[in-house]
């Protein structure tokens, strides 16, 4: 089965065309990053009218890759939620009237359960049961994985997610958007120990996350400092340290409490080089592996949601009730009814 899959939950455009034989064929990324650049963030209605814009060129230049020769595929992936609504009826409307067009049948998938799946794209790929780390820019969340589809949420952020945390320091240490990749770059010419931030809610019992104290701390030693080079790159080392080994000790916990003996790390977050590093090392001493997708596939992207959209399609399972029902309707006829809803809130221990 050769699935298409869209991605417009945010500010990323993504597509990608998935093989069940011949694996990831082909993938595409149009990022907003300039468009959003002065306002510092991401602003909701620019990033749906960028989305229109730029995602039926995306997937007909994905379309006549090479590696897929203009084949249309069996059936398309878009992202149902949970994101910016706008962004995602882009998505949404244009996979259903592709689907319609192509006589295929559509399928809306869970952003997160895309991330939650993107190691399987890569060799090796880790088996249910086991743990996950999922870090984005909007959730951040340890998830137990006992099958896919049979998630429970075991500890979430309870204000910032820690790439929204990463983005706010960004903002307020000068060093532009967006802020995780800013604040690793920074951090690297940063001096060890100048600055110490604590490691929020690793005190008391629990796996839940807190990232809006880090970022005010960072703020309130900013303010009593003059920023030159050398002092953001040490504010901007602290604050990843703090956040990255905050993200470690609760991983250790999660696994201790579980027993699970596999880690999956995804969402944008995962893409930082420390977090991977820290990781790997604190999983090795608990005798657990831990599997990463490549970090462009940490962040967001079409081919996570064409894999999901494939898993869920080869075994009829709807990500959505309401999706469900239209599968089961037209799955003799082999079409779509046309209708669709988007989640743009959707836990992922709401899926089916
Ligand atoms: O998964 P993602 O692409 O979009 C969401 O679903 O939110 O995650 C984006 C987030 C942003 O907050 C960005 O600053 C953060 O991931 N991020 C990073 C890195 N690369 C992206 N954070 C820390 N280090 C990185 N290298
Ligand atoms: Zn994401």
């Amino acid at each position: 089965m050769r699935v298409l899959g869209i991605e417009t939950s945010c500010d990323d455009t993504g597509a990608a065309i998935y093989d069940s034989a011949d694996g990831l064929l082909a993938h595409a990324l149009a990022s907003q990053v300039e468009l959003h650049k002065p306002y510092g963030g991401v602003v909701p209605e620019l990033a749906a009218r960028d989305h229109l814009r730029v995602l039926l060129p995306l997937i007909d230049h994905l379309i006549h890759d090479p590696r897929n020769r203009g084949v249309t595929p069996d059936a398309i992936a878009y992202t149902a939620g949970p994101g910016l609504a706008g962004a995602l009826l882009v998505g949404a409307s244009l996979g259903m009237s592709l689907a319609r067009s192509w006589n295929v049948p559509a399928i809306g998938v869970h952003h997160m359960e895309g991330h939650l799946l993107a190691p399987m794209l890569e060799d090796n790929p880790p088996d249910a049961p086991m743990l996950a780390l999922l870090v984005s820019g909007g959730h951040t969340m340890l998830v137990d994985v006992e099958s896919i589809g049979a998630y429970r949420i075991l500890g979430q952020s309870l204000d910032d997610a820690a790439g929204e945390a990463f983005d706010k320091t960004a903002k307020l240490l000068g060093l532009g958007y967006p802020g995780g990749p800013a604040v690793a770059a920074a951090a690297e010419e940063g001096v060890a120990m100048r600055f110490s931030l604590p490691r929020p809610m690793t005190n008391r019992a629990g796996l839940d996350f807190s990232f809006s104290g880090l970022k005010t701390q960072t703020r309130t030693i900013a303010n009593q400092h003059t920023l030159n080079r050398q002092t953001i790159a040490d504010l901007a080392l602290a604050f990843e340290v703090a956040v990255v080994e905050t993200l470690v000790i609760k991983c250790q916990r999660a696994l201790r409490q579980t027993d699970r003996t596999r880690l999956v790390v995804s969402g944008g977050v995962g893409a930082n080089a420390r977090l991977r590093r820290r990781l790997r090392e604190a999983a090795a001493e608990l005798g657990v592996e831990v599997f990463y997708p490549r970090p462009a596939l940490c962040t967001d992207n079409g081919a996570m949601i064409a894999y999901t959209g494939y898993v869920r399609l080869a075994h009829q399972l709807s990500a959505h009730q309401l999706q469900s029902n239209y599968l089961n309707k037209n799955q003799g006829a082999n079409k779509t009814s046309g209708a669709f809803e988007i989640y743009p809130r959707w836990s992922l221990e709401e899926i089916e």
